[in-house]
């Protein structure tokens, strides 16, 4: 590929510090990913390396890079994640890891994701709404004798139920729960396998192959069952049942590994992007009073239907708003398959180019009062699938986009309309990279009364959202 007579410039960034090299960035932007992504940005421009004279990893900012980025699959690939490739492929873990879209490029990806994309059309995604409205039911009834709650703690149980339940199609109590906790412990020892990928007792990743092990056996009887029985109601079912024009279908091991990594992408996200519209609104008395007299108006107290949904503009506005300021994946990584040129700038083969939803949706070029929760100015504002992405864009956009909306809205609509959520008076609320509240989000729970006031919250949130005085 060309390169150009700016690519011949250095590439900048910070000092490489001895020994660490690009390692010290990565250092920072887990430290402190936010202060770090707007001061890499402020200092050095739209491209910009995590250590001067390496290009292991360059930061690629604003609308135009994220087009150039993630318009181009075939230049900038999603897959290769080197975190998978350590594991070994003849492990059930192996296996699931890599069987998914995120790891999968070109005409492989193109050809899964055209089978997996029905059961995520609009009129599929219909057929989730009972589970959607019994499971959160079911969540608010369990308040009614509780006074305060960890928020975050909350949605994670919520969308894991839903997850479990939409996805897989399991609706036995005891089960939905036996395989919730068997998904919950593999995502989380997950984690802690990167840095010792070896199988030796005691260790996370030795718990992980034995838990892959137990979750791939479930989900082999599942579609079996599913098979046998042909049942359609669920993810998983659509899954069993995809097929191109060429007659392709989903192997057993394709199946496992899109179904684990659906509940993986879904679930987390889900719940962190309410918890953090769950906390914007308490600290926006103002937004509150009007969106409760929204639900009001459109559902006076009955439960939503999809339409009446459809129809919630300020709902609508606050779910944007807060993913807005809260992208539960602040940032995405793809990795430049051959020499190229982005943003004047040379790039060799196999860098690792980090765009950035969280930096592209603080720019005040796009958004005025850019950290400001202004939910309103969606109502006239438009941006395009680079300017404005919580959901990525491009072919590895994510598939659960209107599952996701579905989701929240119905959580949203139902909760509201029944409870007012108060945070406890000073709790310290921050976040870290993952988007993740921590340590949660602990608020106290009253019936809807409509007393909305702002109760003062501490912590590295006040470095990410402007909130009005008390
Ligand atoms: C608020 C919730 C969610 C957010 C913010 C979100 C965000 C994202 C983002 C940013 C990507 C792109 C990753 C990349 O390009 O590297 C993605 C991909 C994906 N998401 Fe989501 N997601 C959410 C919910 C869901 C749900 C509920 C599901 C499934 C039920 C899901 C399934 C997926 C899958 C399978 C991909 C990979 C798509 C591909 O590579 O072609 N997500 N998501």
């Amino acid at each position: 590929m060309a390169t150009t007579m700016a690519s011949r410039h250095a590439i900048p960034g910070p000092r490489s510090l001895p020994l660490l090299s690009w390692r010290g960035g990565m250092l920072k932007l887990y430290q402190r990913p936010f202060s770090f992504l707007r001061d890499l940005h402020a200092t050095y421009g739209d491209v910009v390396t995590l250590a001067q004279g390496t290009s292991t990893y360059v930061c690629a900012f604003g609308p135009d890079l994220n087009f150039q980025v993630l318009s181009n699959p075939q230049l900038f690939q999603a897959g290769g994640d080197v975190s998978v490739t350590k594991f070994r492929q003849d492990t059930a873990f192996g296996k699931l890891m890599s069987q998914n879209l995120m790891q999968m490029d070109g005409e492989k990806h193109r050809q899964h994701r055209r089978l997996m994309q029905p059961a995520f059309h609009r009129q599929q995604i219909a057929a989730y709404h009972q589970d959607m409205m019994s499971l959160t039911q079911q969540l608010l009834e369990s308040w009614r004798e509780q006074t305060q709650i960890n928020v975050h703690r909350e949605m994670q149980d919520l969308t894991l139920r839903i997850a479990v339940k939409t996805l897989f199609g399991v609706y036995d109590e005891e089960e939905l729960q036996h395989v919730g906790t068997l998904l919950r412990d593999m995502t989380r020892s997950m984690l802690l396998t990167m840095a010792l990928p070896y199988d030796i007792p005691g260790t996370p990743y030795h718990r992980v192959l034995r838990l892959s092990e137990e979750l791939t056996a479930f989900m082999r009887a599942t579609i079996a069952r599913k098979r046998a029985h042909n049942e359609e109601a669920d993810v998983l079912s659509a899954l069993i049942h995809a097929h191109d024009e060429e007659g392709a279908t989903l192997s057993d091991d394709e199946l496992i590994g899109h179904a684990f990594a659906l509940f993986v992408a879904g679930h987390e996200t889900t719940a962190n992007a309410l918890s953090w519209i769950l906390l914007l609104l308490s600290q926006h008395p103002q937004v509150c009073a009007e969106l409760l007299e929204e639900l009001d108006g459109a559902l006076q107290g009955s439960v939503p239907t999809l339409e009446q949904l459809s129809q919630l503009s300020l709902l609508d506005g606050v779910i944007k708003e807060s993913l807005r300021l809260f992208p539960p994946a602040a940032i995405g990584i793809r990795i430049a398959s051959e020499a190229c040129d982005l943003g004047g700038y040379a790039l060799p083969k196999g860098t690792n180019v980090v765009y950035s939803e969280f930096l592209t949706h603080r720019l005040p070029e796009l958004y005025t009062n850019p950290d400001h929760f202004l939910p309103k100015r969606w109502a006239s504002l438009t941006r395009s699938p680079y300017e404005y992405l919580p959901f990525s864009a491009g072919r590895h956009m994510c598939i659960g986009l209107s599952f996701a909306t579905q989701e929240m809205k119905v959580v949203l609509a139902m909760l509201l309309q029944r409870y007012r959520l108060e945070p406890v008076p000073n709790a310290k609320i921050s976040t870290q990279l993952s988007m993740r509240p921590v340590p949660g989000i602990p608020m106290h729970v009253f019936p809807q009364d409509r007393s909305f006031k702002r109760v003062p919250v501490r912590g590295t949130i006040h470095q990410l959202v402007e909130l009005p005085k008390a």
